[in-house]
Order: C-alpha cells, then sequence, then structure tokens
C-alpha cells in the first residue's frame, strides 16, 4: 500500500540520506529488531538471500536441512544457494505447516538443520521444533517470509527459533515497496555474518575475507519499510477481521474446508486466506467470471517443480499431505483494503457456485 508518507519518507530518503549503508536503514534495523523481539535485525535485499545468508552463517553448507514442500520455492532453494540439500518432510494437513514429527525421521537421517515454514502467516509448531532443536542439536531457521507479525505463546515470528528471515516483496503484509528482506537473531555471530555476506565479504573496506554478495537494502527502501512497520499492526488487524468474516460467511459449507484458525497461543496474521475444495478449477473460474481474482498458492509442491525433479530425483507420491493440499487450495482475496461487503459478495458467490462443479 503507498501512501503519501512513504512517498514523502522516499523523498527525504533521497535527498537527504546515503544512497546505501544509510541511517535509514539503521534506524530500519533497529525498529524491526525491536518489533519482532530480537537482539539483532540485519537488512538484505529479498527474503531468498535472508535465508541463504543465514544458512550460511549457521554453517549448514554441505549439509542436509528439513523444510516442507508446501512453500514457495525460495525457501528450498536457498539451501541449494548456500551449498547445501534441502530434504523434505511432509506437512501436517491440519495447519498446512512442517509436521514435527515427519521432520525428526528426517533429523535420524542424519540432517543438520530445520527450516519450518510459517505458511500464509501461520506459526508453525514451534515448540515441538525447539524441543528437536535440543534434542538434535540442530538449528531452527523460521522462515518468516510469510508472517510479519504473526505470534506464537506470546512471542512474535521472527523470536523463536535461532534466527529468521523475512521478505518484504510487495504482495507481503509489510513491504518496501520493491524487494528486500531481513534477519533476525539473539545470536551476534550470525548478525555479523549476515552483514559481511551482504556486503561483498568484507572484514574492512578494501579486505574480503568471505566470499560475499551485493545484497544491501537501499536507504529509500528502508525509509519506506519503517513507515510501513508503523502501519503493520493495523493492518494486521483488519487481515484478522477479513478472515473472521471469510468464516461466518462460508461456515458450514460442505465441500468447502477453512484454513486454521490459530489456537494453541497462535495468533496467525493471513497473509493469505486459503480454502481446500475438490471444485477448486470450477470455483475459480466462476469467481473469476463475477470479478473476483483468486490464486494458487502452490499448484506444483516443490518437490515436483521441475528443478527438483532434475537435481533430486523426486516423484509423485513422495509426501503425499502437500500433493493434495496443491491439488486443494485456493486463496481468496486477502488485503486490508477490503470491505465487509468485498468479503460478503466472494462469500455469496462461493456459496452458489461451490459443489456446481462436480
Ligand atoms: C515462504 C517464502 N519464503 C521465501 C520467500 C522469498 O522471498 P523473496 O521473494 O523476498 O526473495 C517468499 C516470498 O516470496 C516466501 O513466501
Amino acid at each position: 500500500m503507498l501512501l503519501p508518507e512513504m512517498e514523502e519518507a522516499a523523498m527525504d530518503a533521497l535527498r537527504n540520506d546515503k544512497f546505501l549503508r544509510g541511517e535509514n536503514v539503521v534506524k530500519f534495523e533497529e525498529e524491526f529488531a525491536r518489533f519482532v523481539g530480537t537482539d539483532f535485525a540485519v537488512s538484505v535485499s529479498s527474503g531468498t538471500n535472508a535465508l541463504q545468508f543465514i544458512m550460511v552463517a549457521l554453517d549448514l553448507s554441505g549439509k542436509r536441512t528439513v523444510t516442507t514442500p508446501t512453500s514457495f520455492i525460495a525457501t528450498a532453494n536457498a539451501v541449494v544457494q548456500a551449498g547445501g540439500t534441502p530434504v523434505f518432510a511432509d506437512v501436517d494437513g491440519s495447519d498446512f505447516c512442517l509436521d514435527p514429527s515427519m521432520a525428526e525421521e528426517a533429523l535420524r537421517g542424519g540432517a543438520a538443520g530445520l527450516l519450518p515454514v510459517h505458511i500464509y502467516g501461520h506459526p508453525a509448531d514451534m515448540d515441538a521444533f525447539g524441543e528437536l532443536s535440543v534434542r538434535y542439536g540442530v538449528p531452527v531457521v523460521e522462515d518468516a517470509c510469510q508472517a510479519h507479525g504473526a505470534v506464537y505463546k506470546g512471542k512474535r515470528a521472527g523470536a523463536l527459533g535461532t534466527a529468521a528471515a523475512f521478505s518484504f516483496y510487495p504482495s507481503k503484509n509489510m513491504t518496501v515497496l520493491g524487494d528486500g528482506g531481513m534477519v533476525t537473531t539473539d545470536d551476534e555471530k550470525v548478525a555479523e555474518r549476515v552483514s559481511k555476506l551482504r556486503d561483498g565479504g568484507r572484514s574492512s573496506w578494501y579486505e574480503h575475507d568471505v566470499l560475499g554478495y551485493t545484497s544491501r537494502l537501499s536507504s529509500v527502501s528502508a525509509a519506506i519499510g519503517r513507515v510501513q512497520l508503523r502501519h503493520l499492526g493495523e493492518w494486521n488487524m483488519r487481515r484478522r477481521a477479513v478472515a473472521a468474516a471469510y468464516r461466518r460467511g462460508l461456515k458450514d459449507l460442505p465441500g468447502v474446508k477453512l484454513p486454521p484458525d490459530g489456537g494453541g497461543g497462535r495468533e496467525p496474521v493471513y497473509h493469505q486466506f486459503v480454502i481446500r475444495t475438490q471444485d477448486r478449477g470450477w470455483l475459480q473460474e466462476r469467481l473469476g467470471a463475477n470479478g473476483v481474482e483468486t490464486a494458487i498458492h502452490y499448484p506444483i509442491p516443490i518437490h515436483l517443480q521441475p528443478l527438483y525433479v532434475r537435481l533430486f530425483g523426486y516423484g509423485p507420491g513422495a509426501y503425499p499431505a502437500s500433493e493434495g493440499l496443491a491439488k486443494e487450495v485456493l486463496s481468496l482475496p486477502m488485503h486490508p483494503l477490503l470491505s465487509d461487503e468485498d468479503v460478503e459478495y466472494v462469500c455469496e458467490l462461493i456459496r452458489r457456485f461451490s459443489g456446481g462443479g462436480a
């Protein structure tokens, strides 16, 4: 969402701040760390780089990391880009997130890291991952790219593991109106390593002692991010209200399964509101014909993406819960500007058309 105060902050940064390494970057990192509740936040130029740099900083290069096939492909790509190997474990059909008991099997098989994803803004079962982390002596990296402001038992996503990655891509709950990302952690060493990796691997201005990248967030992006962060709470509240309205409007509808609504101390932020239906194709077509745009997150689970079939030889049937979701999930319109009438209209169409494609 572009508000006049964001334009003003961007212009001010352009005119008065350094283009890179500016005061806005430092302040955005401080404010984001305070918001999440970690000692450190280090900005980078995408969520993918945030994940990749965490993996390198935690020495997971050359090792296996367990993650979920139900995510955007960048989750697994970042592991590969860091020189590691993603191994998948299936999701828990009830919350769409990595299933800790399946993840444990991969740990028993020698995996050295855990990478749960708070998919659609719904926190994963972090107590269980915390226990696995202690039992197997492995770090837990949160993919919080869809979960800005989500809460798990009183703590915010991003402060629930060893380190976490956020994305500020324009569709996210908060954005820098371009690409951007952030790493949050309490581990000073991880923060220092990530900050070196994003800045050419510098140990001093003219000296480089690790293989670094150019992945800094610009001061203009940071200035916009600072304003967005101030609005995130009110936007997330509206997303929750929209989700509650969908629940009322779609309650008890045969053939339509609603997404998890938190519980167990979880407060999701509804990056997406995802229903499950066997009539997805028909329903999506009918909604589209009536002016309602929907999307599918994600029609192909990561292990069945051509890249992963080619790299690792996965085939259908490997992760049945994820493959089932891929066939049935449908993301309804979800953003803070939706009115109650908009939501009621979508619900009315779904009530009219669901079951009709059988
Ligand atoms: C779950 C998840 N992980 C990782 C990413 C990668 O973030 P980015 O697009 O900023 O690289 C995204 C977003 O696109 C995402 O949704």
